[in-house]
């Protein structure tokens, strides 16, 4: 039976891609920072990328890495290390999702995710890197946290082509268990939205109400957005499931929570 290890797979995204490659016949093993004891068959080890102690063991035996763990810093040195244990190892393939727009927006989360995807590209382990669009998840806790404010900023032009995690969980399934195939196409959600509308349906949803006031992006970031040069238009895989079938699954939750 072949091992396969996901990092960040008690994660967002994680927690979808773990019975898909279970269910594949694949031995997992999962890292974190935590440990965990689910009885679901999966090996769980607590190991911080950005110190590493313990990743050599992790890898050890490891066939395919499916490289998903991630935070607001230091996503490079982690990526970094784990390659540099995955080379040691003899690690057949190295699967890792990056950000779309990550080589063209001028924050310091996407020079990080930008540091990380060359690490993965620059290795000696046969590789598979997808760049994907916001998910919903993400798309709805940007919007919570904008609406705890009482009036809402609001960035004109920007656009958005928020993904489902489920369909990124599917395609990521899908490479971690094919060959490697080096860079493959963005996945992006199937339709694009401003981030007025995404904030007014998670409004809608929730019931509540909010001014809002347009706030300008300056500087280069405001210059690639208000050119949609964040999105992917052309050549990208569409996920399946839309932002309004998300949001009515969180509206019939908030309504069942009461
Ligand atoms: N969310 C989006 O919209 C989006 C869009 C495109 C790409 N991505 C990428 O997709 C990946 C997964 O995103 P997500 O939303 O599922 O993230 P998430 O819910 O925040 O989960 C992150 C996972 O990484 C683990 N982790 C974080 N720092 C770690 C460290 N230093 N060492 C070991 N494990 C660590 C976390 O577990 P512990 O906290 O227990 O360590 C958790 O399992 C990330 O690489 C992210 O950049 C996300």
């Amino acid at each position: 039976m072949s091992t396969i290890l996901v990092t960040g797979g008690t994660g967002t995204l994680g927690r979808q891609v773990v019975p898909l490659v279970q269910a594949a016949g694949w031995d997992v093993r999962v890292l974190s920072r935590h440990t965990h004891d689910r009885g679901d068959g999966v090996e769980y080890l607590a190991v911080d990328l950005l110190r590493a102690d313990g990743l050599d063991a992790a890898v050890d035996g490891v066939d395919v890495v499916l490289h998903l763990a991630g935070g607001p810093k230091g996503d490079e040195v982690g990526t970094r290390n784990l390659v540099q244990a995955a080379e040691r190892a003899g690690v057949k393939h190295l699967v890792h999702i990056s950000v779309t727009a990550v080589d063209k927006l001028p924050f310091t989360y996407f020079k990080s995710k930008l540091g990380a995807e060359e690490a993965v590209r620059g290795s000696s382990v046969p590789w598979t890197v997808v760049r994907v669009a916001q998910f919903h998840d993400f798309a709805w806790k940007t919007a919570q946290a904008i609406a705890k404010l009482p009036v809402m900023p609001m960035p004109s032009g920007v656009r958005l082509q928020p993904v489902d995690a489920r369909d990124v969980a599917e395609r990521l399934a899908e490479l971690a268990l094919g060959e490697p195939a080096g860079l493959v196409p963005d996945l992006v959600g199937p339709k694009v939205y401003s981030m007025a509308e995404l904030a007014r349906d998670y409004l809608n949803a929730t019931g509540k109400h909010r001014l809002s006031l347009p706030i300008r992006v300056p500087g280069k970031a405001g210059k690639i957005y208000r050119a949609d040069g964040n999105l992917t238009l052309r050549g990208a895989d569409v996920g399946t499931r839309t932002w309004e079938d998300y949001v009515a699954e969180r509206t019939s939750a908030v309504r069942q929570a009461g």
